[in-house]
Formats: C-alpha cells, sequence, structure tokens
C-alpha cells in the first residue's frame, strides 16, 4: 500500500501503537531516554580563527575533542546561515511530498546512487527504527538530474560547502596528530561522499524504538547538519551524552578508518538517535567523507607508530572492509575489532 511508505506513511495513517516489528529487544531499551546531566559536553569549537594566528589553539581543540568525546561542533564555519536552512527545508520537502513521488526512488536493498530507504536498519540489527532515510552519492558524480527535483540545487549546494569545509577540518584534524596539514587529503579522504537527508517522525512510544540504532561511522569523517528538535547521542565512558543542537553549527565526528589511521589517537564512538516523542518532525542531513580508493592500503600513519605506541591494527584495504560492513558479519559490533 502505497500511502503507507516509510515510517512517515505510517504515522500519517493515525497509529497510535507502532508495529512489532519496530519493537527493539530490552538490551536496547534498557537505557534510553534524556542522557542524565553529566560532567560531559560535547565542545563546540569557533572556527573564526583558522587562518590567523590562533590556528594552534584551534587546532589544540580539534585533537581534544577528536582524542576524547569523538564529536564536536563548529561555529563560525563559513556556512551561510541560510545555506544550513534551506538545506535542512529541501530535504524536509523531499519527505513531506506524496507518497507516489517518493516511491519512484524506494529501494528495498542498498543502493549506491540515489535511493529513499525505510529500515534499512534491518541489515544490521533485529528491529526496525524509526526513521526515514534519503540516500544521495555526491561523490563520485552520477546523474546528477536523478536527484529529486525538490532538493537537487540545495543538495548540490551542500557538497560543495561541505567539499570546503571538510577540506578546512581534514587540515586541522591532520594538525592535531602532529601531521601536516595536508595529510589526510592527500590520502583523497573527501573524494567519496554520500549524504543522508534523515527524516524522524513522532514515533507515539518511543520507549520501545530507536530513531537510529546505537553504531559507529565506518568513514573518515562526518559532518552532520541538524535542526533544532534534538535527540542525537553520543556515548562516553559507558554514558549517554546529549549532542544538543546549537544554532547555526554543525556536528562534526570521527569514523573508524581515521580511528585506524591516527593509530587509536582519534576516537570512533556509538552514537545514536532516540525515536523522536514531539510532534514536529526531526531532520538530518550527515555527509559520510570516505577515501575512494577501494584497493588502497589503510593502516597506522608510520609517523604515529613508535616503540612506546606500536600499530594498534594492522594493514587492510576497503573492499574488506566495506564488505564486512555491509553484511552481516559486523552483529552490530565497531567495525574497528576487525582490524
Ligand atoms: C548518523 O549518525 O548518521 C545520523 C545522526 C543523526 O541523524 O543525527
Ligand atoms: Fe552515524
Amino acid at each position: 500500500d502505497e500511502s503507507k511508505l516509510g515510517v512517515k506513511g505510517l504515522v500519517d495513517s493515525g497509529l497510535t501503537s507502532i508495529p512489532p516489528l519496530f519493537i527493539h529487544p530490552p538490551e536496547t531499551l534498557s537505557d534510553l531516554g534524556p542522557a542524565r546531566p553529566s560532567s560531559y559536553s560535547i565542545p563546540t569549537i569557533d572556527l573564526s580563527g583558522c587562518d590567523s594566528g590562533h590556528r594552534p589553539s584551534v587546532v589544540e581543540e580539534v585533537g581534544r575533542a577528536a582524542r576524547g568525546l569523538g564529536f564536536f561542533q563548529v561555529v563560525n564555519h563559513g556556512v551561510p546561515a541560510e545555506v544550513l536552512d534551506r538545506t535542512i527545508a529541501a530535504v524536509k520537502a523531499f519527505h513531506e511530498q506524496p507518497a507516489e513521488v517518493k516511491a519512484r526512488i524506494y529501494r528495498r536493498e542498498m543502493e549506491t546512487g540515489v535511493a529513499f530507504f525505510s529500515n534499512l536498519d534491518l541489515f544490521h540489527s533485529k528491529a526496525a527504527s524509526w526513521r526515514d532515510t534519503l540516500q544521495i552519492r555526491l561523490e563520485p558524480k552520477g546523474n546528477m538530474e536523478e536527484i529529486p527535483e525538490v532538493c537537487r540545487n540545495e543538495v548540490m549546494e551542500w557538497d560543495q560547502e561541505v567539499w570546503r569545509l571538510g577540506g578546512l577540518l581534514m587540515g586541522l584534524l591532520s594538525e592535531g596528530l602532529g601531521l601536516s596539514p595536508g595529510k589526510l587529503q592527500e590520502l583523497t579522504c573527501l573524494e567519496t561522499r554520500v549524504m543522508v537527508g534523515n527524516y524522524y517522525p513522532y514515533c507515539p512510544q518511543p520507549n520501545l524504538t530507536v530513531g537510529l540504532m546505537s553504531h559507529t561511522d565506518p568513514g573518515v569523517i562526518t559532518l552532520l547538519l541538524q535542526d533544532q528538535v534534538g535527540g542525537l547521542q553520543v556515548k562516553h565512558d559507558n554514558e549517554w551524552v546529549d549532542v544538543t543542537p546549537v544554532p547555526g553549527a554543525l556536528v562534526v565526528n570521527i569514523g573508524d578508518i581515521l580511528q585506524i589511521m591516527s593509530n587509536d589517537e582519534y576516537k570512533s564512538v556509538d552514537h545514536r538517535v532516540l525515536a523522536n516523542p514531539n510532534q514536529e518532525p526531526r531532520v538530518s542531513v550527515a555527509v559520510f567523507c570516505n577515501p575512494s580508493n577501494r584497493e588502497n592500503e589503510f593502516r597506522p600513519f608510520p609517523e604515529l607508530i613508535s616503540s612506546d605506541k606500536p600499530a594498534a591494527f594492522r594493514q587492510f584495504n576497503l573492499n574488506e572492509y566495506m564488505r564486512r560492513f555491509f553484511t552481516k558479519e559486523l552483529e552490530g559490533k565497531s567495525l574497528i575489532n576487525y582490524f
């Protein structure tokens, strides 16, 4: 039944309890809810000093955040506020189109081009999640005409901003490791980019399901734009910490590949999204930045290996890595455990 396409379709049909498919096991449900007040918070880093004498202190802050919580927010990043708003609005508009329009790109299997998914979590988990997803491969570029018209210009504009800001962040993260600023980008770390535009509709039973299961991101870095609704949480010292929306900010987090290349200096940490208890839907736009050459061997930077700090991971190539990621081989465990 097309009118019920996706989780939004279920909600629009007026249901008051969630279908059993969405109910997560007790181990997932036992610690849901807003984070308890804790001594941790996600740092917000002002990037305006990057091109000046303040760069060393920005590098220091970025490095500290990447080694600690593995997540930080950035402000004064150079992306105009209107572009942030336009991007969120465009992704929201995609999800709020009639079901028959979204159905044209609906996929049940992982696809690499442009696709609308719901419950792709079933790949990795036993239960479905309260979220719909629009996925678009940004680079290598496919046929841009395939991007739904309702968000095409905005997505292309967003990609340009991510490419620029991603480069800046790669530089800061390289320097934070004591490496030359170009080191990470030399490894083509920005040349495969996938965007997901998530839509988390109101959930009538947010204590029985999740918006997005706890996971680590497999890539190098993720740049995330979220609206002001909230629900993203990060695990630190066995405690969930809220990534509270900061107006105008972007969220940056470290992926598994960067943890490996940094020889375990930087941390790729578990994060999740709670099912949305608010009437207002939550929208987020994540861009995953990955190296492009899947035949290349990846391993910790030799500069970061010493007799005090031997290589914490073995060498691997991305074909092996992605195969493990997209099969059930991981059973919910982080990819990091395999290298
Ligand atoms: C993600 O972890 O990939 C997305 C998180 C979010 O929607 O905030
Ligand atoms: Fe993620």
